[in-house]
């Protein structure tokens, strides 16, 4: 009776695994604040890929984690087509074709400030970053990127990253846009996992105030005028009430970021005995979907999908 009435559903499919590749073929390397997650090396890259290729997850979205040596004001770094994500990117094409490969489009993993966009007199330069950002976005899609996701929410970057696709001649590439991203403090494990905190200041002069729901609107009709396919809300169970508003306002198909602070406060807890982290994951991602998300980013992609199997 209960599966016949059931309103939101959860499978494999809706979900995409987010992963952090670091340079060192065969290395791995634990993220004390995401336990179940590494940096991980091309090779152990492709077997996690591959698991979850296996378990009808539809892609990964990557992050590098790159040492200070190769960050600069500019990033410039992410434009090299020899650079780590690059051979990451090239490498997962080759071993699993079907698999999507979803790219992070901002500076930060590349910025020796630890910004999205480009610091000048201590201010985010928005105009600047644009052209970074595009060329970013087709470094990425030269090696084999099926879908770029900006995340740096500078204004205008949705459009600037269409129009250099397009000029470069990637019309199949896909644009996610991180539409409607609050500056949160529940991306601290992340940015512990790519030492990619910003250096000094914060993000709020250009991610959204915590306290703003209505303002989702504008986000929303600014990238669906700029061209972007996907809408991405983040962090997610926070901002649920975003991501039923971020539904109603589009037709456009919906994403939803459990973010790193979400993911770790589950797992940590369930060491500590104190909650089941399998039933809380699971009821996590349910709600995501039933408040609208059609895609879940979720560090817990592998065990959800594998849960699924025999889930009631
Ligand atoms: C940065 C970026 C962040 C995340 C994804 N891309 C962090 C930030 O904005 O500082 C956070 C993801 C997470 O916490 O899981 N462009």
């Amino acid at each position: 009776m209960r599966s016949l009435t059931r309103e939101a559903t959860l499978s494999p499919g809706n979900l995409v695994l987010p992963l952090f590749v670091q340079e060192g073929e065969t290395k791995q390397t634990p993220i004390p604040s995401m336990p179940g997650h590494a940096r991980l090396g091309i090779q152990p890259l492709l077997e996690v890929a591959k698991q979850a290729f296996d378990l009808g997850i539809p892609g990964v979205e990557l992050f590098p984690a790159l040492t200070d040596d190769v960050k600069d004001p500019r990033g410039s770094e992410s434009t090299n087509p020899s650079g780590l994500l690059q051979r990451a990117i090239r490498a997962l094409k080759q071993a699993l074709p079907e698999l999507l490969v979803i790219t992070d489009v901002a500076l930060d993993p590349y910025s020796s400030d630890g910004h999205d966009g480009v610091v000048i007199d201590g201010l985010i330069d928005n105009d600047v970053t644009l052209p970074i950002l595009a060329a970013m976005a087709v470094a990425q899609a030269d090696a084999g990127a099926d879908i770029v996701s900006p995340s740096d929410m500078m204004d205008g970057r949705v459009r600037a990253i269409r129009e250099a696709l397009d000029a470069a001649g990637h019309t199949q590439v896909s644009i996610l846009s991180y539409c409607v991203k609050y500056a949160s403090a529940f991306y601290g494990p992340f940015r512990d996992a790519l030492d990619s905190a910003p250096r000094s200041g914060d993000k709020k002069s250009y991610q959204m105030d915590p306290a703003n729901a209505r303002e989702c609107e504008r986000e929303v009709r600014l990238d669906e005028a700029e061209g972007a396919d996907i809408l991405m809300v983040k962090p997610g169970l926070p901002y649920a009430d975003v991501i039923y508003r971020v539904r109603q306002l589009t037709p456009l198909p919906v994403a939803a970021y459990h973010v790193s602070g979400e993911y770790t406060m589950l797992k940590v807890a369930a060491e500590r005995g104190f909650l089941d982290y399998d039933r809380c994951l699971m009821e996590s991602l349910l709600c995501l979907r039933r408040a609208g998300a059609d895609i879940i980013f979720t560090y817990g992609a592998l065990d959800a999908a594998r849960l699924l199997a025999t889930w009631k």
